[in-house]
């Protein structure tokens, strides 16, 4: 077997050989379709979809409710298997592994970020967010230390030992980013992560997620329907009935808007 277990590590130290540029795309899509079958009935979520992505790239994916983003997503971030075509990850071939493979992949490499948060309701913010380095294996020591630091660089020091129901949506969202980032991600995909909050909290989420993005040069892959979640990032891919509709490079690049997030959290909890 050509890709072993250790398929992560491989992505891990993975380095352009010589000859070849040094702008070798991260993530390579390439005639991407996926149809779902329901019954004798036959769904064509993504139809004929291929493009690249780079390091550092914040990239939207922007497109009507039905048009094929969440099914994109999930097949670039191995949750799903195309029907035909390929994915290829800082040189893996996601299609060519099997389930535990890209289960461990996904595990060291890709960091995601839900609409409806998907904390566990029963566990506090320390355990949801140290949760993905549990699965890891990581010694306690260390995974406390860097949940702890985790958990403060989105702003939630003091919010430790609260479960998500006695958060805000903002503030679970932050749990949320908090666990996407606790592992250290390459890439991080976000499915309509702002769909369920208000104006403000947005502003305050997007910056929290791209400051962390840009110092870390990490690649941020976010979905949306909301044409203003599209102004943040560097390019913008238009869907539309599971194709794409139009690539552009954003000229006007929007800056969050916000007071220091931690200022934030503290008039949330007055
Ligand atoms: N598991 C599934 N089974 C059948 N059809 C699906 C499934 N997931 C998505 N679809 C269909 O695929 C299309 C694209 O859905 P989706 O990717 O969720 O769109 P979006 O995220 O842009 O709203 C829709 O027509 C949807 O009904
Ligand atoms: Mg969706």
């Amino acid at each position: 077997m050509m890709y072993n277990n250790r398929c992560e590590s491989k992505f891990k130290c993975y380095k352009p050989k010589e000859g070849i540029s040094i702008n070798k795309p991260l993530i390579e899509v390439k005639h991407v379709r996926k149809v779902y079958r329901m019954g004798d009935e036959k769904v064509v979520a993504l139809d004929d979809i291929s493009l690249d992505i780079y390091r550092g790239e914040v990239v939207c994916f922007l497109g009507k409710s039905g048009s094929g983003k969440s099914t994109f997503l999930n097949m670039v971030a191995g949750l799903e298997k195309p029907t035909k075509g390929e994915i290829i990850i800082g040189g893996v071939p996601l299609h060519k592994l099997n389930e535990e493979q890209v289960t461990m992949f996904r595990q060291k490499n890709i960091g995601f970020i839900f609409q409806s948060y998907n904390l566990l309701p029963m566990l506090t913010t320390l355990e949801n967010v140290s949760y993905p380095l549990i699965l890891r294996g990581m010694d306690k020591k260390e995974r406390i230390k860097r949940t702890l630091r985790s958990i403060e660089e989105v702003g939630l020091k003091g919010y430790e030992e609260r479960k998500p129901s006695q958060m805000s949506g903002g503030q679970q969202q932050r749990v949320g980013i908090a666990r996407a980032l606790v592992v250290e991600p390459k890439i991080i995909f976000a499915d309509e992560p702002t769909g369920n909050l208000d104006t403000k909290t947005t502003e305050v989420i997007m910056k929290i997620m791209l400051d962390k993005v840009k110092s870390n040069n990490q690649t941020l892959i976010i979905v949306s329907h909301d044409s203003t979640i599209a102004e943040y990032a560097d390019r913008i891919v238009t869907i539309q009935d599971g194709n794409i509709l139009s690539i552009e490079k954003n000229e006007n690049i929007r800056t969050p808007q916000t007071e220091d997030v931690l200022g934030d959290t503290k008039k949330l909890e007055n």
